[in-house]
Formats: C-alpha cells, sequence, structure tokens
C-alpha cells in the first residue's frame, strides 16, 4: 500500500458488501478451505475529515442506545492507527442492508465499509494487496478490538468479491491466505441461490458462545468437530470441481451433506434451520445448508429458478405450522466488493 498521506476534508462514499458461503463452514480458523461470495446486501459508510480528533457517527440500524456497532468502527479506526495511517478525527454515517446479527456479515460489510471510506479518505488506492491487507485488518478489529474471535473468511469475501465469481480462500497458511475467483454460472443453468434468513440472531462477538466453543473444542483435537472439518475440506474440492463441470445436481448433494456435517458432527444448527433444510429439498432443491457461523441465522439453498417460489411457500408454512414467526427470503447473485462510490478530489 502507498504511504498514507494526511486527509484532505472531503466527504468520501464507500460500500461494502455482506457475504453468503456457498460451502466449507468453520474450516477458516481451522487451517481449510471455503467459498463464500459477496452479495448485493451491503452497507455505505459516509466519512469525513473533522477539525478536531473526535469521532461521531451515526447508523440507519442500530438503535441510538445500543452503542454495540460503534465498537466496530472504533475497532477499524484503532487497528488502522496501528498499521501507521494518520487518521483525523471523523464524521461517519452508515446505511446498510444487511440484516444485523443474521449470518450474512453484517458485522464485516461494516468494517469494511469504514475501511475503504478511510483509505478513500487518505487517498491510498485499493489494488488486491491493499484490499488483502484491509481485509486482515478489519479481522484483526472484530478479533483483538471487538473480541468476537472470527476467521478472516468474511471480510475476505468482502474486500476481494467479483461479480459473478465466488472465491476459494485456502487458509492453509493463516498468515497469507490463498484467493481464487471460482466462475459461478447458475444463472445461466436455470438456478437461483435463495437465502433463507430463519431470524433466529446468533451473537459472535460473546467469548463464552458457542462460535468461541467451537474454536476451543477443535485446537483440543475434539474427534468429531475435526471429523466435520476434514470432511467439510473434501466436500470444498468437491464443489469446485462440480461447478467446473456444471454439475449442479451434484453440487447441491454436497450443501445437503455439509448441513448434515455441522448438524451431527460441528453441532452448530438449530432447529429452524434444519427445517428449511428438509422443507427446501423435500419441495426439490438441489441442495440447502445452512451458511455462515450456525446458531440461527441464514441458509442457502440452490433451486431451480422455476421452483424457487414453491420452495419459499412450503419454508414459511412449514414455519407456521410450527407457530415461528415467517423468515425472510432473498435471491442472491455473487457481486462485486468493496468500492468507492465517491472519493476525495
Ligand atoms: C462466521 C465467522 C467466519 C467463519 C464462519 C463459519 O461467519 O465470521 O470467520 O468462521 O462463521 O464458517
Amino acid at each position: 500500500m502507498h504511504p498514507p498521506r494526511q486527509a484532505t476534508g472531503e466527504t468520501v462514499v464507500a460500500r461494502a458488501p455482506g457475504r453468503v458461503n456457498l460451502i466449507g463452514e468453520h474450516t477458516d480458523y481451522n487451517g481449510g478451505l471455503c467459498l463464500p461470495f459477496a452479495i448485493q446486501l451491503a452497507t455505505t459508510a459516509t466519512v469525513a475529515a473533522r477539525a478536531d480528533d473526535r469521532i461521531r457517527m451515526s447508523s440507519d440500524q442500530a438503535a441510538p442506545d445500543d452503542p454495540h456497532w460503534q465498537r466496530y468502527v472504533h475497532g477499524v479506526v484503532t487497528e488502522l492507527r496501528r498499521a501507521g495511517w494518520e487518521l483525523p478525527g471523523l464524521d461517519l454515517a452508515l446505511t446498510s442492508t444487511v440484516p444485523l446479527g443474521g449470518g450474512l456479515s453484517s458485522s464485516a460489510a461494516l468494517e469494511c465499509a469504514v475501511a475503504t471510506a478511510l483509505a478513500g479518505l487518505l487517498g491510498i488506492p485499493l489494488d488486491g494487496a491493499g484490499r488483502r491487507e484491509l481485509a486482515e485488518i478489519c479481522r484483526r478489529a472484530e478479533t483483538d478490538q471487538v473480541g468476537a474471535p472470527t476467521g478472516g473468511m468474511d471480510q475476505l469475501a468482502s474486500m476481494l468479491g467479483s461479480a459473478g465469481h465466488a472465491l476459494l480462500i485456502d487458509f492453509a497458511d493463516a498468515r497469507s491466505p490463498v484467493t481464487t475467483p471460482v466462475p459461478l454460472p447458475v444463472a445461466a443453468a436455470g438456478l437461483v441461490l435463495l437465502v433463507t434468513d430463519t431470524r433466529v440472531r446468533h451473537v459472535l462477538a460473546d467469548g463464552d458462545g458457542g462460535y468461541a466453543q467451537r474454536r476451543r473444542e477443535c485446537a483440543a483435537g475434539d474427534r468429531r468437530r475435526l471429523r466435520h472439518v476434514a470432511s467439510e475440506n473434501d466436500r470444498v474440492r468437491a464443489a469446485v470441481a462440480a461447478i467446473g463441470a456444471q454439475d449442479w445436481p451434484g453440487l447441491g448433494s454436497l450443501m445437503t451433506a455439509s448441513h448434515a456435517s455441522l448438524r451431527d458432527d460441528y453441532e452448530v444448527s438449530v432447529a429452524q434451520l434444519d427445517l428449511v433444510v428438509e422443507t427446501a429439498v423435500g419441495e426439490g432443491a438441489l441442495g440447502s445448508r445452512l451458511t455462515g457461523g450456525g446458531f440461527g441465522g441464514c441458509t442457502i439453498t440452490l433451486v431451480a429458478a422455476e421452483r424457487a417460489a414453491a420452495v419459499r411457500t412450503a419454508v414459511d408454512s412449514a414455519f407456521h405450522d410450527r407457530g415461528w414467526s415467517a423468515p425472510a427470503h432473498h435471491l442472491v447473485e455473487p457481486g462485486p466488493g468493496a468500492a468507492l462510490l465517491s472519493a476525495a478530489g
């Protein structure tokens, strides 16, 4: 990255997407493989330098009395300063279409939008290496400043996503993950990717939560947890091969097998996620799985375009039958990663 220069004072706007993970769950912090892609739901950060050193921020999503999201902003600013960026005081406004705590990486979208806007404010161009560095800074903001021990997949997907492509990430060398764009021509095959938000909310920023516990269990060598990691890495490799061969039923089966492994070996599913997967597959979807950390959040379903409405209806009515509130559905496509929408002149 170029040496930072002082902010100029203009307003800069940047956008960074949330992500879904097609396959490869709980592998990033275990030195494994994952295959996420950036989605259309995104966070926008508008920043301007202040004459004093205060940081003032607003968000259209958070309740004014819930300062939690502000820790992510302070985390990014702190880590950027540690990396040598000379950041002034800031006015910062956030807007977002990524549901908070919904498993679509609302936090990575927020971090990456802020970091990208601040790069724009300092006139730092973002090439591939710069994007990688920002992804790592954002991961550290989340892990070291906020205390959510996440693995790095979400920030890389948000910074490096590209339209029409998933991003194969190999964390074998955790300090220097290898990324490879993988074309994902689902629309041309008459298929859609349907995200279903169970509206069951998880909290990652909780040192005693299930996510942190799973990390500890893996570090301690728990056999069933590591069996999931090994089988999931095999499924990611097989999924990349299936995509290359346009073997969509094959990809779907791998997704559903991933869900079973997350449910039975890794034990991060909940009844709502299992019901979506079961119902979707029962309605003829090619495959379906929980996406993200689990304990709530979303599923991703691969389904023929003409069957998508039937899957949604069946899932809604299955939820209704159990007295659960209706889930939300989003059709997603692989979209571009973080970008400046307007730069300092
Ligand atoms: C969350 C974390 C990621 C990853 C997934 C599980 O989304 O932020 O780093 O560990 O869970 O695959």
